[in-house]
């Protein structure tokens, strides 16, 4: 201030009044909150021009003292009041700008729960379904380790050690330990027939879902798929019940009112007959018609359990008899869902996962329908 050696009366009422009209005009213009935040400091905070003005009364006498402590005292009253008073009007003049620029669109699509976001993976979702159309028939769910023994998944299954079938089934083998056993990863679900016939007394009736092994690849075949085995032993089981029991399946699992199948003469070690199944279908543009049709689409393998089994698990093939079947999941799933390469079900690609999965809470049930 040009007067801030000037301590008598008539000087400081004219500072006061020049400073007054400064921090008025000073507060009239303030932008924003921010700005008269930082004038509220320079006017009335410690090092402020109103406190500098106070700071001279300490030289004056304690007539002139009397006489200006209040016309000072006074000032700062009246700048808290204007600055208080002027931001009560910022802060109502941003409320309003806020208001008139945030604005919810209530017709936007509200994003999806977690939940309804997740899909289940193709071979998950005909798992659920082979097993609620199998427990429908009386089947329970039997499952074994992906590490087997050659034994199991081979000499029990009446593929001894020169037999060429361990050759075509590609196996993956670990190294053989001290005693000259070898472990391998099991080549198809059959070991689970062998492992169930050991622990629990006929009359059995199982389905056996879960991964297998062989080294092969190329657009229909992975390092790593999937089968169901079943697997029925008691006194009387039959061919023709076999015959029922598949029927049953495909109609159920293809979701279609017939399907006209053809037994063909096969061979499998561990059964005897041996059969493979073909399907009725027909090919109309890319769709593919399950069930009824010109052509034939082979779907399993299946057979009586041959007696040598029945014999490697302690069974007396005189008194017990049986049937099995293997199919290959991830086939009938390619199958049934039009889903074109059977690589692409491994490769993790979320965009593919979301076009071919199925929602998370819908489960397969036969009375609320499997995939629909
Ligand atoms: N284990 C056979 C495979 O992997 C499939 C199979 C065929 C299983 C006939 C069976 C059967 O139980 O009876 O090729």
């Amino acid at each position: 201030m040009s007067a801030a050696t000037d301590t008598g009366t008539a000087g400081i009422a004219a500072d006061i009044s020049t400073l007054e009209e400064q921090i008025s005009a000073a507060i009239a213009g303030a932008a924003d909150e921010a700005a008269l935040e930082a004038l509220r400091v320079s006017a009335i905070g410690k090092k402020g021009s109103v406190s500098e003005l106070l700071k001279r009364l300490g030289a004056m006498t304690p007539e002139e003292r009397q006489l200006n402590g209040p016309l000072i005292n006074g000032l700062k009253t009246r700048v808290q009041e204007a600055i208080g008073t002027r931001r009560e009007t910022l802060k109502s003049a941003a409320l309003e700008a806020r208001l008139a620029q945030e604005r919810v669109d209530v017709s936007m699509p509200v994003r999806e729960a977690a939940i309804a976001q997740g899909r289940v993976h193709p071979v998950s979702q005909v798992m659920d379904e082979l097993t609620a159309i199998f427990a429908d028939l009386g089947f329970t769910v039997a499952e074994g380790p992906h590490i087997e023994t050659d034994h199991n998944n081979f000499t029990a299954l009446n593929i001894p050690e020169d037999h060429p079938a361990r050759q075509e089934m590609d196996t993956f083998y670990f190294e053989p330990r001290e005693d000259g056993s070898r472990r391998l990863l099991r080549t198809h679900t059959s070991p689970v027939q062998i492992r169930t016939m050991m622990s629990q007394e006929p009359p059995i009736r199982i389905i056996a879902p879960g991964r297998v092994f062989r080294c092969d690849y190329d657009q229909t075949h992975t390092p790593m798929f999937h089968q169901v085995e079943g697997l029925v032993i008691d006194k009387s089981a039959h061919l023709g019940n076999l015959k029922w029991v598949l029927e049953e399946f495909l109609k159920a699992f293809f979701e279609v009112p017939n399907v006209t199948m053809r037994f063909r003469a096969s061979h499998f070690p561990f059964t005897e007959p041996s059969m493979e199944v073909d399907i009725r279908c027909t090919r109309v543009g890319d769709e593919l018609r399950i069930g009824e049709g010109e052509d034939w689409l082979e779907i399993l393998g299946c057979g009586m359990v041959h007696p040598n089994v029945l014999r490697n698990v302690d069974l007396d093939p005189a008194v017990y008899q049986g049937f099995a079947w293997g199919i290959g999941i991830d086939r009938i799933a390619m199958l049934k869902y039009g889903i074109p390469d059977l690589r692409t079900f491994f490769a993790s690609d979320l965009r593919w996962l979301r076009h071919y999965g199925f929602a998370a809470l819908d489960m397969p049930s036969l009375a609320g329908g499997l995939s629909k």
